[in-house]
């Protein structure tokens, strides 16, 4: 049955940060080698999928997102033919490999903007997003940067303003103007014609604004702890109804080849998000799903959620789920490390692809970031909120040596202090380790067609408890999770089952009648007959 479905379908993603999961050139730096070094671990670990965060030429702004040539990598990760064996070597480990494709902005030392800057008649002005100032001087509008501050910086050169959604280093492109258009779409073809089997797209509810230039209206609700950009709602500026002919012309563009992905980054209530499967597969194959994120952490309120969205699925659309990226603090800080052994069993119990966060299957944990050592401009921009994202990007744990395993120099952030025990090489010898569980995880999904890609169904449940079942033909297993810490009750549907897996990995096979009881923070995954 799982043979039906698409590798995207029933498969795992695993997010990389190239800068933090493997150094092999002993720079401080990860890098493309390093991933290749570490691709037998990720089959051992049972995932199918990598996503890697940029790897192109950057000056590093925003460590990677500050693009200055599409179509090439950075020298501090390797070159095309490091990433062209990169490919090779994961295709014959039956792994696919996921770019990051950042259509949103280039960075200021891209040649396109370079030229675009030059002068107000240059022929790639108009690939970025100029305007005259305000009447005093000023920004032409209220539209403020992700990163804090005015989204407009003003080019002494030409006198005008120019756009930018993140840093004053990543102009907007204008996806309104043909030629950029047929670039950007240029560099889809590039890599897929290398052989990638998909993209994770940047900032995609961001690529159009409003050709009337509006300034955006306040929020009534923000509180100041939000950081800055919350303060104004940013309906001129993201999620704009031209985005989804654009995004038409991407799929449109992936279709031409053989079974590849593409994934929005669209942080969007529900029903925004589901907007963007488009219609007749006119969108994106997967707009990612962040609210196990940005949802509140209580039984109730994920049981509602996970029914909201199984509701605001349009008809053929694959859901999907992620737990933690390079943008959120880390799973294991956010909900605390034995919620954290739940998580993983939601996550991989769910129906939807869903997409781990490199060092999340070993708890991994925030790192705190000492002033002198932040790296994230956002930290910088606007310090204090905890609106950095160091702590989540801090080195792959490998092994209990000074720089986990992960690198011969210093690293270019710190490494957790707790690394001598959170590492693979304790965890993978220790059978109740969270690495064990999500191999355990990873192992019965991939096993059990009725938890790859069975359907849904909602269980009874109060209190602490969440429960579901997952349904395919012959098969029915339930999953009973207790989102607290005292002990409770789950009676089955009907008639006794089996356990398969505990999130305490100490109960398998046991027989479950009448009722069974569930410890504090335990997780089961259960075979109903
Ligand atoms: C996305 C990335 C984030 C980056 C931003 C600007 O949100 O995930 O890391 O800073 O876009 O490219």
């Amino acid at each position: 049955m799982s043979e039906d479905y698409r590798w995207w379908q029933r498969g795992i993603v695993y997010q990389i940060y190239p800068r933090s999961f493997m150094d092999a050139n002993g720079d401080g730096v990860g890098d493309l080698a390093g991933i290749v070094h570490k691709l037998e671990y990720l089959r051992w670990l049972g995932i199918d999928a990598v996503w890697l965060s940029p790897i192109y030429p950057s000056p590093m702004a925003d460590f990677g997102y500050d693009v200055s040539d599409f179509e090439a990598v950075d020298p501090m990760f390797g070159t095309l033919e490091d990433f062209d064996a990169l490919i090779a070597a994961a295709h014959a480990r039956g792994l696919e490999v996921i770019l990051d494709y950042i259509p949103n902005h280039s960075s200021h030392r891209h040649p396109w903007f370079e030229e675009a800057r030059a002068s107000r008649d240059n022929p790639r002005r108009d690939w970025y997003l100029w305007r005259d100032p305000a009447a005093d001087g000023g920004p032409p509008t209220n539209w403020l940067s992700n990163f804090g501050g005015s989204a407009w910086t003003r080019d002494p050169a030409t006198d005008q303003y120019y756009y930018h959604a993140y840093l004053a280093e990543q102009p907007d492109l204008n996806w309104r103007n043909p030629a950029l258009q047929e670039a950007m779409l240029g560099v889809l073809r590039f890599w897929l014609d290398r052989g990638v089997d998909g993209f994770r797209i940047d900032a995609l509810r961001q690529i159009v604004k409003d050709e009337r230039w509006r300034d955006n209206p306040p929020n009534p609700d923000w509180r100041p702890a939000q950081g800055p950009y919350q303060a104004l709602l940013p309906v001129y500026t993201t999620d704009r109804p031209e985005v989804m002919a654009l995004i038409g012309r991407m799929r449109q563009l992936a279709d031409a080849y053989h079974d590849r992905v593409l994934i929005g980054e669209l942080y969007l209530p529900l029903q925004r998000l589901v907007a963007y499967y488009g219609s007749n597969g006119s969108g994106v194959h997967l707009p990612f799903n962040f609210h196990l994120i940005l949802r509140a952490w209580n039984a109730r309120g994920i049981a509602a959620l996970v029914d909201e969205y199984e509701a605001a699925l349009p008809t053929g659309a694959w859901p999907n789920w992620v737990l933690g990226n390079h943008d959120q603090h880390r799973l294991a800080s956010r909900i605390g490390p034995a919620q954290a052994r739940l998580a993983a069993m939601l996550l991989l119990s769910l129906r939807g692809t869903p997409t781990l966060y490199y060092g999340d299957e070993l708890g991994m944990q925030d790192v705190p970031i000492p002033p002198e050592r932040v790296q994230d401009p956002w930290e910088k921009n606007v310090p204090g909120l905890g609106l950095g994202r160091d702590p989540e990007r801090t080195p792959m744990q490998w092994d209990d040596t000074p720089h986990a395993g992960f690198s011969s120099a210093q690293p270019w952030l710190p490494v957790a202090a707790d690394h001598g025990t959170v590492n693979v090489a304790r965890q993978r010898v220790d059978p109740r380790s969270m690495l064990n569980l999500y191999r355990r995880l990873i192992e019965l999904r991939r096993r059990n067609p009725a938890l790859a890609v069975g359907a849904y169904r909602a269980m009874p449940g109060a209190g602490e408890l969440l429960s579901y079942s997952r349904v395919a033909p012959g098969q029915r297993i339930a999953v009973a999770l207790n989102f607290g810490p005292e002990s409770l009750l789950w009676k089955p549907p009907n008639g006794p089952g089996r356990i398969l897996l505990s999130t305490h990995l100490d109960r398998v096979d046991e027989p479950v009648r009448d009722a069974v009881e569930l410890r504090g923070d335990e997780g089961l995954i259960i075979e109903l007959p």
